[in-house]
């Protein structure tokens, strides 16, 4: 397994956000963590990361990073592309990109820059202007990039498709088929269930910070667990699942 939680918590006060949530994700898999507004996901993701505080233990590669700073989780191979993207708008396109690499320290940065730009020309045109010159879908690609250059093995995705034009949620989505295929491991927060059931093995819902369900996502589609588990029932996952 690239990554094994265990009995994962996260409160802020009296607000227990993650409750007791494991889970294993295995290495060059996709997997979807699905779940209504508040469910918990950003504080899943933010924990793994490092950037909130947690109990309960986390492996990476097989080494225990639960007490680790996130530079040190960044360092090991961990990238995350944060809920709202937080792009840097006065800092140019570079500079951004840049950011991400802030802790290398080898000599791969120029030509890994060079690739971003070739993954992402719209990017590239543009690399000396200000981040507040891209429209929202170009920020998410910045924001993906940006997390790129850090060379993660793991990258968490909170929320990369929300308020995109469907040009762009599809071209987000294409963009994770395609680094999964290279190899890039992805733990995947999304709203849009049909695309990130497609897109993903292995599905988890969270519900009020539990785990709810959890099981490949082709047995997800079929059954009606999801909507079950997901608000407790309704019509909006139907809706996600068939539109
Ligand atoms: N900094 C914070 N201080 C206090 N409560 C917080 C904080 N961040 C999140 N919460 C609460 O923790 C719970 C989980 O929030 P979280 O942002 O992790 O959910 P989410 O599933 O990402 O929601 P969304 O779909 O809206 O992004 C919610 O009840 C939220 O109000
Ligand atoms: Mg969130």
């Amino acid at each position: 397994m690239l990554l094994e939680v265990r009995n994962l918590g996260v409160s802020y006060g009296n607000v227990l956000a993650v409750n007791d949530v494991s889970l294993q994700i295995e290495g060059c898999s996709i997997a979807a963590v699905l779940g209504a507004n508040g469910a918990g996901k950003t504080s899943l993701l933010n924990a793994i990361m490092g950037v909130t505080r947690a109990q309960g233990t986390i492996h990476f590669e097989g080494q225990m990073i639960s007490r680790w700073s996130s530079a040190r989780r960044v360092s090991a191979g961990i990238a995350l592309v944060p809920e709202g993207r937080r792009i840097l708008l006065s800092l140019t396109i570079e500079e951004n990109l840049l950011m991400g690499a802030y802790q290398r320290r080898d000599r791969g940065v120029t030509s890994d820059l060079a690739e971003m730009y070739d993954l992402f020309p719209n990017l590239a045109r543009r690399r000396h202007e200000l981040g507040s010159v891209l429209s929202g879908g170009e920020q998410q690609m910045l924001a993906i990039a940006r997390a790129l250059m850090a060379r993660p093995r793991l990258l968490l995705m909170d929320e990369p498709s929300l308020g995109l034009s469907p040009l762009f949620v599809r071209e987000i989505f294409n963009l994770i088929q395609s680094l999964n295929e290279a190899g890039l491991t992805i733990l995947l927060v999304e709203q849009n269930t049909r695309m990130a059931l497609q897109a993903a093995q292995r599905g988890y819902v969270l519900r009020l910070g539990r785990l709810a369900l959890e099981a490949d996502t082709e047995e997800l589609t079929k059954s009606d667990d999801l909507t079950k588990a997901y608000l407790g029932g309704g019509v909006a996952v139907n809706n996600a699942l068939h539109a």
